[in-house]
């Protein structure tokens, strides 16, 4: 069985699909659990998988510095390893190697670094990682790329993303032809408009099977985020599925959608789960705030999580309190239904052409502040 991507519904920019893959379908738009050093921290996968998700991503660069690729492979791949039977997609290292590692060298190469776990030099290039993602059994492998630190002046960001599409064609080299397993390309070029097109341009003359937004949600603010996102997904082609990467907060994710992403992972649901930070309908709930220590009601009301279904407020300000474990598990449990809540009925409401009036009411819901 091959990869595929077939589009069943558009409104407006807005597009609703089916990624197919040998492990299994995943809905799109797609929102997906960060699962780094893998695992989706505090979570069991099969509590992961009732939240509604259909993928989890992985990196390349803390796997390779620990247990090793080689290690994974040699226990059967990252699936068996972390019990995750469903698709993977692996980030390629380059991003994390430069928000991360310490002694960063960027050559035409690749990129060398000091781990940040023991010091220990190692050194990625496109070959590398697409050894490292093939080691690990990831079904959706990314190009290895490098995302500039915004803000660069507009030459830098031209080298820079001249060197990620050079990058892109090594890395689509060294995939190789592996039926069943996608390579997604990363669009660069910052927040200029014909860098952009022209990132878009060299990765369809390559040829890949998804096509990425990259080096956005850097520092940038919604407000340019959404600029760019109001044309650059319309450079990539309209029969792959278009992954926005790092992305976001809610409304970030709504926004990206309506203007025609099919695919985000963000570490903030399950990050903030841990640090007491709630997704509701009603906007952000910070369950460390003593306004909650007396509350019998549930966090959401419309939630159908287990934090939900048999909490109270106050039972969860007090395990949030005493730093106890169940207060993440908890509340990772609640953040990720919320988002992949959220995606259903975004979906559904594609498919049924009513997205602008969904989005309406996501916006009235959060207007209306928790109360
Ligand atoms: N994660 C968030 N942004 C990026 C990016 O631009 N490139 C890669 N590889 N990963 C990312
Ligand atoms: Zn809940």
């Amino acid at each position: 069985m091959r990869f595929s991507f077939d589009l069943n519904a558009t409104d407006g920019k807005a597009r609703s699909g089916i990624i197919s893959t040998p492990r299994g379908e995943i809905r799109t738009p797609a929102f997906m659990p960060v699962g780094t050093a893998a695992t989706v921290k505090a979570m069991m996968p099969h509590s992961v998988r009732e939240t509604g998700a259909d993928i989890l991503l992985g990196n390349t660069y803390h796997l390779m510095l620990r247990p090793t690729a080689e290690r994974i492979d040699r226990l059967g791949g990252l699936h068996k390893f972390m019990n995750w039977e469903r698709p993977i997609l692996t980030d390629s290292g380059g991003f994390q190697v430069m928000s991360l590692a310490a002694l960063r060298k960027l050559t035409e190469k690749g990129v060398t670094f000091k781990s940040h776990i023991d010091g220990s030099k190692h050194e990625i290039t496109p070959e590398r990682s697409m050894e490292i993602q093939r080691l690990l059994g990831s079904d959706i492998v990314m190009c290895f790329d490098e995302c500039p630190a915004l803000p660069a002046d507009r030459d830098a960001i031209a080298q820079s993303m001249r060197l990620s599409m050079r990058w892109a064609a090594r890395s689509r080299d060294a995939f190789g032809d592996r039926p069943g397993h996608a390579l997604f390309g990363i669009q660069q070029g910052g927040l200029e408009r014909d860098f952009r097109s022209e990132s878009a341009q060299a990765l369809i003359d390559i040829g890949f099977d998804g096509y990425a937004l990259g080096g956005l949600a850097v520092g940038e603010g919604q407000a340019a985020m959404f600029d760019v996102l109001d044309y650059a997904p319309d450079m990539l082609p309209q029969d792959k599925p278009r992954y926005l990467m790092g992305v976001g907060k809610p409304d970030d994710i709504v926004g990206a959608v309506a203007r025609g992403v099919d695919m985000m992972d963000c570490v903030l649901p399950s990050r903030s789960g841990r640090t007491g930070q709630v997704f509701t309908r009603r906007g952000v709930v910070n369950i460390k705030n003593a306004r909650h220590a007396d509350d019998p009601r549930p966090l959401d009301e419309g939630c159908r999580c287990p934090a939900c279904r048999s909490y109270s407020r106050a039972y969860l300000h007090h395990v949030f309190r005493s730093q106890e474990i169940i207060s993440s598990m908890l509340l990772t449990w609640h953040n990720l239904t919320y988002y992949q809540d959220l995606m259903a009925g975004m979906r559904e409401a594609i498919a049924q052409k009513r997205f602008a009036a969904w989005q309406s009411d996501f916006e009235a819901g959060r207007a209306q502040g928790d109360i």
